[in-house]
């Protein structure tokens, strides 16, 4: 029996590939660099399967490529390089990979907080530059991390993960997100809900973590960074597009805002060059970069598609209409 061809736009992670090739045909793009979009379009063209990443576009263009497509598995928990109204109108199921990146994510807008707080990058590259003189009273003093009050923006399990980690460090914790947390969450989490505006006055240091749409991109626009304390931080783990760059930008050269960590942007992997300060801390969208953690995604997407081609309900769907019908 001839196997469905499937198109993986990434070489994956070995466990993947073997759960991909005992039900599937399987090209894989394995250069380096990310492919290009004609070369996408014109290897997608006979598959039935197509696994991609958050840095390819299923779009109306994509699926009129491919005629014979059935499953778009993404490599990502955030979808918003899907089109998802487009792909069930075509009865393309698509597929992504919550909840195994939560806590690495967690722990990396962690990572990016205590940096940006304690001044780690400038203090990493005069450690390296061969100019550090010896110690000093002020030299490179930064903000305390505990004891602050934490605002988390977007409360679902990642959000959630970063506020179970402020206990350690004796924070308060408050969150804002459209529907509020149930009450033995709040509790648990000792969190406590605010409105959004606040959140932002209240906050020392405020983590991101809302899905890229309509509604909320450009939520952190030049009016609700003006909200926030002269010394807040800003951290964002979740999607560029959230925070409008030249907004922040301008906040950071006028001291509106302490400083920012930030994983995501804009228009990656372009970098506004006027976040390239010594308060803010950038990282190249590594959050969930642990080898375990990619590598369970990569099998997440990879059993999306088997699941569906083997007749069985794949774990995670984003249009499971498509699937009933
Ligand atoms: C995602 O999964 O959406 C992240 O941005 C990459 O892990």
């Amino acid at each position: 029996m001839t196997k469905p061809k499937v198109l993986a736009t990434h070489g994956l992670f070995d466990a993947a590939r073997e759960i991909l090739q005992a039900g599937c045909e399987v090209e894989y793009w394995t250069k380096p660099e990310r492919p290009p979009r004609e070369e996408v379009l014109r290897r997608v063209k006979d598959k039935e399967g197509f696994v991609c990443l958050l840095t390819e576009k299923v779009n109306e263009d994509l699926l009129a490529a491919a005629p014979k497509l059935r499953i778009a598995a993404n490599v990502a928990v955030g979808f918003d390089n899907i089109d998802v109204a487009a792909c069930t109108k075509r009865g393309v199921l698509a597929t992504n990979t919550p909840g195994v990146l939560d806590e690495t994510t967690a722990d990396f807008a962690w990572t990016l907080l205590m940096a940006v707080a304690r001044r780690l990058g400038e203090g990493e590259a005069l450690a390296r530059s061969g100019n550090w003189k010896g110690w000093d009273l002020d030299q490179l003093v930064g903000t305390d991390v505990w004891g602050k009050t934490l605002g988390i923006v977007g409360f679902g399990r990642i959000g959630r993960a970063v506020a179970r980690r402020a206990g350690g460090f004796q924070m308060k914790v408050i969150y804002t997100d459209a529907l509020r947390a149930p009450e033995n969450v709040e509790k648990e989490l000792k969190a406590e809900y605010r409105e959004f505006d606040t959140l932002l006055a209240e906050s020392d240091f405020i983590s991101v973590h809302v899905p890229l749409l309509p509604e909320t991109r450009g939520l952190f626009n030049a009016p609700k960074l003006q909200r926030m304390k002269p010394t807040a931080f800003l951290i964002n783990t979740s999607r560029g597009p959230v925070v409008d760059e030249a907004a922040l930008v301008q906040a950071l050269e006028t001291g509106k805002i302490g400083g920012a960590g930030l994983d995501v942007f804009e228009n990656e992997p372009s970098i506004h060059p006027g976040l390239k300060r010594p308060n803010v801390v950038l990282a190249p969208h590594i959050a969930s970069a642990s080898l375990e953690t990619r590598s369970k995604m990569a099998c997440m997407a990879a059993e999306n598609v088997v699941a569906l081609f083997s007749g069985r309900r794949p774990p995670n769907m984003l249009n499971p209409d498509v699937f009933k019908s």
